[in-house]
């Protein structure tokens, strides 16, 4: 086991300006899930490659463990890789392909049976051992990629998307059954999606990635409760946080006629502009008598919660979401008033889109 950094580490490829990975610094504890996350092309793959030594490391370093592997050969840095496509080999079967990197490396026949056989305990591969890839299920097949990473017994474990493969419920049931494995074996992980649901199950920490730059690094629970800017705020949760650009006046902050109090201190935060961000997840939205007013566009009913969506009346369309209590029967076409819950107001700068903090 061995902990992880980054420090300053940047990747420019050639032929190209920016940095697909920028000054990136990261510490994963010993043992620790890490979720990379963040959208298409934000980094997260060149970063798990410059880890596992396939892509250069142009400035700064990476440490695993107390040693300085920035240069070092992917084969002497102990990690092992699961990727999207995790291409086994058809012709072998699943014990075949869980042992070849052992094979490879010239462990003995029997060590090796005996690490295939550990590993598919754990997988809940036994019964399958003898068959080849092509006929397992899609679910099967990755466990077998899981596999032959961990027979090899490595420091760390690199996973990239190893889940885009299947479908949704598999996908569900999957991530649920690489966290308990990973938890059990206690083997540092850093694991990279797109997928910010994931993110949020799967991870200690997750660290959330926008064009090659290190947004916020935190705990699903604080990233979701304190997002540090208007990105991360817009990107972790789902339904997405509500975020609406409001006027600021003496009380509070306006959205059409309707001003939400804010503390004058907080409000003082915002400097010379003239509008901030207020965000507002959608269960932090409750029907109300005031409020700001929202003309009903369609009420999704989903009989545990019911999610409306609407517009806010006088405003330049701003659409908003809110969780309201199942069975409400608020009618498409209604004005309602939709009140915050006053302390789960995020408050973000227009002009710097940083969270204001009092
Ligand atoms: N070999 C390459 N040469 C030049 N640019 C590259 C190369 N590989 C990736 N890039 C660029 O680097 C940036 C980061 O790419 P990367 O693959 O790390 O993103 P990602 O976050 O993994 O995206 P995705 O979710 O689509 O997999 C992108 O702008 C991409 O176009
Ligand atoms: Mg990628």
């Amino acid at each position: 086991m061995a902990t992880v950094s980054f420090k300053g580490a940047t990747r420019v490829y050639p032929g190209t300006e920016t940095p697909a990975v920028d000054k990136l610094d990261l510490d994963i504890s010993d043992g620790e899930f890490m979720v990379l996350v963040g959208p298409s092309g934000s980094g997260k793959s060149t970063a798990l490659r410059m880890l596992a030594g396939l892509e250069e490391v142009n400035e700064g370093s990476i440490y695993i463990g107390d040693r300085d592997v920035t240069n070092s050969p992917p084969k002497e840095r102990d990690i092992a890789m699961v990727f999207q496509n995790y291409a086994l080999y058809p012709h072998m079967s699943v014990a075949d392909n869980m042992g070849f990197a052992l094979k490879m490396q010239g462990v003995s026949k029997d060590d090796r049976a005996k690490r295939v056989m550990e590993a598919a305990k754990l997988l809940g591969l036994e019964e399958y051992l003898e068959r080849k890839p092509k006929a397992l299920s899609g679910g099967q097949r990755q466990r077998v990629a899981m596999g032959r990473a961990i027979v090899r017994d490595p420091q760390v474990f690199l996973m990239d998307e190893p889940l885009s493969n299947l479908d949704a419920k598999l996908r569900v049931q999957t991530r649920t059954q690489i966290a308990e494995l990973q938890h059990r074996l206690g083997v540092t992980t850093v694991y990279v999606t797109h997928d910010q649901i994931e993110a949020m199950t799967m991870g200690d920490r997750v660290a959330v990635l926008k064009d090659g730059l290190l947004q916020q690094v935190d705990t699903p629970l604080n990233l979701y409760d304190a997002p540090k800017n208007l990105f991360v705020a817009g990107f972790m949760g789902s339904p997405a946080m509500n975020l609406i650009e409001a006027e600021i006046t003496d009380s509070g902050a306006k959205i059409g006629d309707y001003v939400v109090p804010i503390e004058r201190s907080l409000l003082a935060k915002a400097g010379d502009d003239k509008t901030l961000m207020l965000g507002v997840r959608p269960e932090a939205f409750h029907l109300a008598d005031e409020g700001v007013p929202v003309r009903v566009a369609v009420v999704e009913e989903l009989g545990s919660d019911a999610y409306l969506y609407g517009s806010a009346e006088n405003t330049t369309g701003q659409q908003i979401i809110a969780r309201i209590g199942t069975r409400m029967h608020a009618e498409k076409g209604a004005l309602v008033h939709l009140a915050p819950q006053p302390d789960k107001l995020h408050l973000f700068s227009t002009s710097t889109e940083q969270r204001l903090t009092a």
